[in-house]
């Protein structure tokens, strides 16, 4: 039987995760605010995703708030040796559901004390400097308060591995200056591919590059394309858009989000399919046909 293990190992850092992780988001109400409509399903879920061996997920503290780190607490604790949990720092939560920036230095302890509590460690493993400059995506502007603020809990212990995320290229040399960034965590996926050259870039120097995103978000990806490349291999079409990341570059780390085990499974069980040289180039028509309309 085919492992996610197939689909190889990266570095986070000085962890070496497997390619196929699981992002928490979608475990956290409708708006990723509240409760999950089922608890006993999102706890289900996580405890399958590390049977299957995932040993990198992605969350925040700004999911629910609280609910999703809340849930990967309760489901994986006592937490296994080689489980990376990835988390984001740089927003908090209106009761309204609205995000808002977070960036000043008490915001960012608090934000990262608030991971420790809920997620129950005495360090985090990773933790993304989520950049919110614009609303609306990636928006230059100097990262080096915030990111010294980081620096300052990470020589206090409280944190491992620092990242960025919502990043521009700039963005991420200025960070690199700053301190060692051992991934960049932006919207990234085949209809999506602003980010080319810097996944290239990292690639080459050995950093990992974890897209959000992977299927489309809230509106997963619909193309003719896509379908008709899912067809012909008796694939999903999701499943075609994961596989096609894991064979875009090495250094891509995958944390596909769903709230249904039948999802979950479906996602990991692209650790076994290859896409064909054809098939990736008509894939590499989706975007260009984006960028055209
Ligand atoms: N850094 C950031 O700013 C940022 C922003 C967004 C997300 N993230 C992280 O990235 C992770 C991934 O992003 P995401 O969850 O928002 O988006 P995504 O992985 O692109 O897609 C999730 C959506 O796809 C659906 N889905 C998942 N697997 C499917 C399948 N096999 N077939 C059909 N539909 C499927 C999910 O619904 P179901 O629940 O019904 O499966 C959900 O609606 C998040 O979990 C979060 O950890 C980070």
């Amino acid at each position: 039987m085919t492992t996610i293990a197939s689909a190889g190992t990266f570095t986070l850092g000085n962890r070496t995760v497997k390619r196929l992780g699981y992002g928490a988001m979608q475990l956290a109400g409708p708006g990723v605010f509240g409760p999950p409509k089922d608890r006993e399903a999102a706890l289900a879920v996580l405890r399958e995703a590390v049977k299957q061996g995932v040993d990198h997920i992605d969350t925040s503290d700004f999911y629910g708030p609280h609910v999703t780190n809340q849930l990967i607490r309760e489901a994986l604790q006592p937490y296994a040796d080689d489980l990376v949990i990835v988390t984001k720092v740089g927003a908090k939560r209106g009761a309204d559901a609205s995000w808002t920036p977070a960036f000043s230095a008490d915001e960012l302890a608090q934000a990262v004390h608030d991971n420790l509590r809920n997620l129950g460690l005495e360090a985090l493993d990773v933790v993304n400097l989520r950049l919110m400059f614009d609303a609306h995506g990636p928006a230059e502007g100097s990262i080096e308060e915030p990111l010294r603020v980081l620096a300052d809990l990470q020589s206090r212990g409280l944190i491992r591995q620092i990242g960025l995320s919502n990043a521009t290229r700039r963005q991420v040399a200025e960070g690199r200056r700053i301190a060692e960034i051992v991934c960049t965590q932006n919207q990234y996926n085949l209809a999506h591919r602003e980010d080319d050259a810097l996944i290239d870039e990292l690639a080459a120097d050995g950093i990992a590059y974890v897209p959000f995103f992977p299927l489309g978000g809230f509106s997963p990806l619909q193309s003719e394309t896509l379908s008709a490349v899912a067809g012909r291999l008796g694939a999903t079409p999701m499943q075609v858009a994961l596989a096609w990341l894991l064979q875009r570059a090495p250094n891509i780390l995958l944390i596909p989000g769903t709230s249904s085990l039948e999802h979950l499974r479906e996602n990991l069980a692209v650790a076994s399919l290859t896409l064909p040289d054809a098939a990736l180039t008509e894939l590499d028509e989706i975007s260009s046909a984006n960028t055209r309309t």
